[in-house]
């Protein structure tokens, strides 16, 4: 009885711990003690020499100057740990977990992996910034937290083919994701409306696959187009440099290249690759297209053979995202070497000739060390022997997926689609593609199933959501619509769900987001008029 009301007195302590400390998403244990540190200009931040930590250590640097003005020495000497921010390694069970204890001498933020300090600096900053405008000092409280995550796959998703983002807005997104403790940015690259990666072996993907002559405005029930070209694409050495910038920040970046369908973009600049030879042009409506990659032709296999040579060069990532989805049959139903593969494969109908089609780009992928992932249709006709699915048609495809042991991200349209509305005053918002997932609906989410057989739950590796942008035309309105949804999902992903609690998210957003104030990032404030 006595420990039982000991541990009520410390889950209380610990809400109350909580609530005190506006960190996003919530720690898994807070204990705030009695004063605070204060630091001033003469603060070090401190580390071991040769530890690898430099980056985390200027990253921490710059953010307290962009906050404050004040650029703080990084010192590797001990004298200086009178008044420091220390950096340190240290043993510890799990590679991304941190601890943060505050005291009299200063912060000390120690994990086993670099990870682990920059999650720390991220709650560290959240906490300076939480003060700074409060106090216009920086006070930061006694306080101890553990912290570690609950999911492995903690993902936003930015299509830049619908409409373009520049790299530095491209940056400023995974700046966005390290802030919340994401680690997974899917960037989707090709589509129907564009193609914007460069293939140096295919030069027209970017020269004619990149630009379209119009794009619809106002909804799609509308049917109205303007005539403006519209384009871009990412140089290789600027995807180098993206990709160097998210692994600085603990960022894994998989990209998207979709087969078979959604790739009228690249049937444009390379018509030979349908069934019927085209001519095609560049999508300028939103939707699905029936002019799809033909599946009975070899070239087409050479040709993302060599377009995933490329891209496996960019991309460190252990998964190569293949689309899947949206493929519509129509061409390969009339096309003569569609069918003649078919019975050279013996393959019951076309979704086993897609299911052929993906089978074979994972055995090439997988020969260079990369697995698969793609949207949930790759079940159909069957699913390439070690696939990940990424379910958004609801949860079905990743209950399904899991139950065969494969990998599963959930992303279900409701509530991880971000292109839809967020509030239900559709009136007075930008106009979108429909649908409604409010931040509460975000934060109640979560992304293992009841109904999935227990043993089988492992094969869930977290959530994403995703930002298509079919009705985003600038950087400022993907930050609407992505902030401060972001942040709740981020929530979801990485905090304990018995922890959670909606009411006391928004008290720490509301704190939480002066860091996006300096920034100055168009988040949507709608939640505001929700706090009490
Ligand atoms: C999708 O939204 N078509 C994956
Ligand atoms: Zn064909």
């Amino acid at each position: 009885m006595k420990y039982c009301l000991v541990a009520v007195l410390l889950v209380v302590l610990n809400v109350v711990g909580q609530q005190q400390l506006p960190i996003v998403p919530l720690p898994q244990s807070i204990e705030v003690g009695n004063g605070s540190f204060n630091w001033n200009k003469e603060t070090r931040i401190l580390l071991a020499p040769n530890e690898g930590l430099e980056f985390e250590a200027k990253f921490l640097q710059a953010r307290i100057e962009e906050l404050t003005g004040i650029k703080l020495q990084v010192s590797h000497k001990s004298k200086d740990a009178k008044s420091a921010i220390r950096l340190v390694f240290r043993k510890g069970e799990h590679p991304d977990e941190h601890h943060i204890r505050i005291d009299r001498s200063g912060v000390e933020i120690s994990a086993v992996t670099a990870e682990g300090i920059f999650h720390g600096i991220q709650s560290l900053l959240q906490l300076m910034h939480a003060n700074y405008k409060q106090a216009k000092v920086i006070q930061l409280p006694f306080c101890e937290i553990y912290d570690v995550p609950n999911l492995e796959w903690r993902g936003m998703h930015l299509d830049v083919c619908r409409h373009f983002f520049s790299p530095d807005e491209v940056k400023r997104y995974i700046d966005y994701l390290a802030l919340y403790k994401m680690n997974t940015f899917h960037w989707h690259l090709t589509e129907d409306q564009g193609w914007r990666i460069e293939i140096k072996k295919y030069p027209k993907l970017t020269e004619v696959g990149a630009w379209r002559d119009g794009s619809m405005v106002g909804h799609y029930s509308d049917q109205t187009f303007d005539s403006v070209r519209y384009g871009g694409y990412y140089t290789q050495e600027q995807i180098k440099e993206i990709v160097a910038y998210a692994q600085e920040r603990h960022v894994t970046v998989v990209p998207e290249i979709e087969m078979p369908g959604h790739a009228l973009a690249a049937l444009s600049a390379y018509p030979e690759l349908s069934c019927t030879g085209g001519p095609f042009e560049v999508g300028k409506s939103w939707g699905v297209f029936d002019d799809v990659y033909c599946a009975g032709n070899e070239e087409v296999f050479t040709f993302l053979e060599n377009v995933l040579d490329e891209v496996v060069e960019l991309f460190p990532s252990e998964y190569i995202h293949i689309g899947g989805d949206e493929c519509p049959k129509t061409r390969w139903k009339s096309c003569a070497k569609c069918q003649q593969r078919m019975v050279d494969e013996g393959l019951k109908d076309e979704h086993e000739l897609q299911s052929y089609f993906i089978q074979r780009m994972e055995r090439y992928l997988n020969e260079k060390g990369k697995k698969i992932i793609g949207w949930d249709e790759i079940l159909e006709g069957g699913l390439a022997p070690n696939a990940a699915v990424m379910s958004w048609r609801g949860e079905e495809g990743g209950i399904a997926a899991a139950t065969q042991e494969h990998y599963v991200v959930m992303s279900p349209g409701s509530p991880c689609y971000f292109d839809h509305y967020q509030h239900s005053d559709k009136e007075n918002e930008p106009v979108a593609i429909g649908g409604l997932n409010t931040l509460e609906a975000v934060y109640a989410y979560h992304p293992i199933p009841d109904e999935l057989d227990e043993q089988k739950r492992h094969f869930i590796l977290g959530a994403q959501a995703n930002v298509w942008t079919e009705y985003i035309n600038t950087f400022e309105q993907v930050e609407y619509m992505a902030l401060p949804r972001m942040a709740a999902m981020a929530e979801v992903l990485w905090s304990v769900p018995a922890q959670k609690n909606y009411s006391d998210f928004l008290q720490r957003l509301s704190v939480q987001l002066t860091i996006t104030d300096v920034w100055k990032t168009n988040y949507c404030k709608h939640f505001l008029n929700e706090l009490k």
